[in-house]
């Protein structure tokens, strides 16, 4: 596969270019990853300097600045002004190219924006005209679309310029090592999937709590919710790699054929296996309806109809304004039978941390110090805490994206089966209700959606309630 020569970006003064996409751009230079024209577009009547300038001030305010490696990307960087919808913006990036032959176009701006740019981009041969020689690609952000019928329209879109092998869907949560992690632990150790099934898992949930809520983003967020900003993406690429199969070969195509067929196994979702919460002072945010019922807060129950999970529920809860902020996994073991009169067994665990540190922990139960049978809860945990040397999520996808490497984006069937599976409570939510700021969502999550362990809070060492037979005993 041939790594772009040139990286086209459009957005380049828009907030995720300043939070997230100058920082990585630093971070590969100093890897000695990204060594090619970098040339934001947007409309603001601004030249090249005044980018560097953004460029300086974004990686000062986001990890830091590298003087030699943010030197090296200022002499990268190109810039060209203009509206997406005039053929002439389209023409001076042709001209920005000039020998470029497979440059990588990153739509870092809304979905709404992509009929327009894509349609320029061949008008203008920026895609697979003579010089551009086809090996052009395209990257997307998330949301990819607001349901399953606008996916549908913005992948025949994209295809109307591009192959699917071409089109990078971002999801940054597949450029967290701890994501990814547990899928290498699944598979890597010869422990694990002989338990990993409905046999001896009684159910799992997934916690993606925020102790912030929208950070000025409320025009976006309005529009979206939790349920299209983090469930239907960042969290079922968690549920897909927490209940995926052993993929056959370990290049993309089957590692993502065998993401899609968990998502596949999953049935939708129906009102009654979701609670939507919003926190108290919402919609008094700027870019917020004042009448708004979208959800910054949704508990979501919901099962795979697969051989090896038929059966075995699997609770999702993520929000703002939380307690804590914290994406962690829990799978709760089916209980043991006790052979001790009088001690109950606690359940044993497997808890996957994705942030904010790394953890992987396993539950169970010793002998306490008592000269009785009695038994302890005890944690296996190993955990760590991002080095600085490791990449950022978006360092990463971008990297991947520009090598060619598919595995850790999200393919046209799976993004669709994606929508599949929530279309529904999108298309006709349940009532919303509120929260106040600081808990763990509205009171109508307990009675409607807990797993029958209880929600575990990832900010305890342990998840107190599983274990608390065993100490009780
Ligand atoms: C983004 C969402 O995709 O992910 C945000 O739009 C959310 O609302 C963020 O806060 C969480 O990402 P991370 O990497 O901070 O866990």
């Amino acid at each position: 596969m041939q790594v772009s020569d040139a990286l086209v970006f459009f957005g380049a003064t828009g907030d995720l270019a300043y939070k997230k996409i100058f920082p990585a751009l630093q971070a590969m230079v100093k890897r000695g990853h990204l060594n090619v024209p970098v040339i934001g577009v947007a409309k603001s009547g601004w030249n090249v300097e005044n980018l560097r300038e953004r460029a300086r001030e974004s990686v000062e305010k986001h990890g830091g600045l590298d003087p030699q490696a943010f030197d090296r990307l200022s002499r990268m960087l190109r810039y060209v002004d203009g509206d997406y919808r005039d053929a002439e913006t389209f023409q001076a990036i042709r001209r920005e190219l000039g020998a470029v032959e497979r440059p990588a176009h990153y739509l870092a701006i809304p979905p709404v924006m992509f009929e327009t740019v894509v349609g320029q981009l061949a008008k203008s041969g920026c895609v697979a005209a003579p010089g551009c020689a086809g090996g052009s690609r395209v990257i997307v952000e998330k949301p990819f679309g607001h349901d399953l019928a606008s996916a549908r329209e913005l992948n025949a879109i994209l295809h109307s310029a591009f192959p699917e092998s071409s089109i990078f869907r971002i999801d940054h949560y597949l450029g967290k090592q701890p994501v990814n992690n547990v899928v290498v632990f699944r598979f890597a150790n010869a422990f694990v999937e002989p338990i990993w099934n409905r046999n001896y898992i009684e159910s799992v949930q997934i916690t993606m709590a925020e102790d912030f809520g929208i950070e000025g983003r409320g025009a976006f967020y309005d529009q979206t919710g939790a349920i299209r900003d983090v469930i239907q993406n960042h969290i079922f690429q968690i549920v897909s790699n927490l209940a995926m199969e052993p993929p056959v070969r370990t290049d993309s195509e089957s590692i993502r054929d065998e993401k899609v067929k968990v998502l596949k196994a999953i049935p939708t979702i129906g009102v009654t296996d979701v609670v939507r919460g919003q926190f108290e002072g919402y919609r008094a945010e700027r870019g917020v309806s004042p009448d708004s019922t979208t959800e910054t807060f949704a508990a979501v129950r919901m099962e795979i109809d697969s051989w090896r999970w038929k059966g075995v529920p699997f609770y999702i809860r993520a929000g703002k304004c939380l307690p804590v902020t914290c994406t962690e996994v829990l799978a709760t073991f089916r209980e043991p039978p006790t052979f001790l009169p009088g001690i109950a067994p606690g359940r044993n665990y497997m808890r996957f941390r994705i942030s904010p540190d790394m953890a992987i922990a396993v539950g169970t139960i010793v002998m306490g110090e008592s000269e009785t049978m009695e038994g302890k809860p005890l944690e296996m945990v190993a955990s760590k805490l991002p080095s600085p040397e490791e990449m950022a999520a978006y360092e990463r996808v971008l990297g991947d994206a520009m090598a060619g490497d598919s595995s850790h984006f999200a393919r046209e069937d799976y993004v669709e089966e994606a929508w599949r599976i929530v279309d529904p409570i999108l298309q006709g939510p349940p009532p919303v209700y509120e929260y106040a700021q600081g808990s763990w969502g509205p009171a109508q999550v307990k009675a409607a959606v807990t797993p029958p362990e209880g929600w575990h809070d990832p900010s305890a060492v342990a998840p107190a309630a599983l274990l608390s037979a065993a100490s009780a005993a």
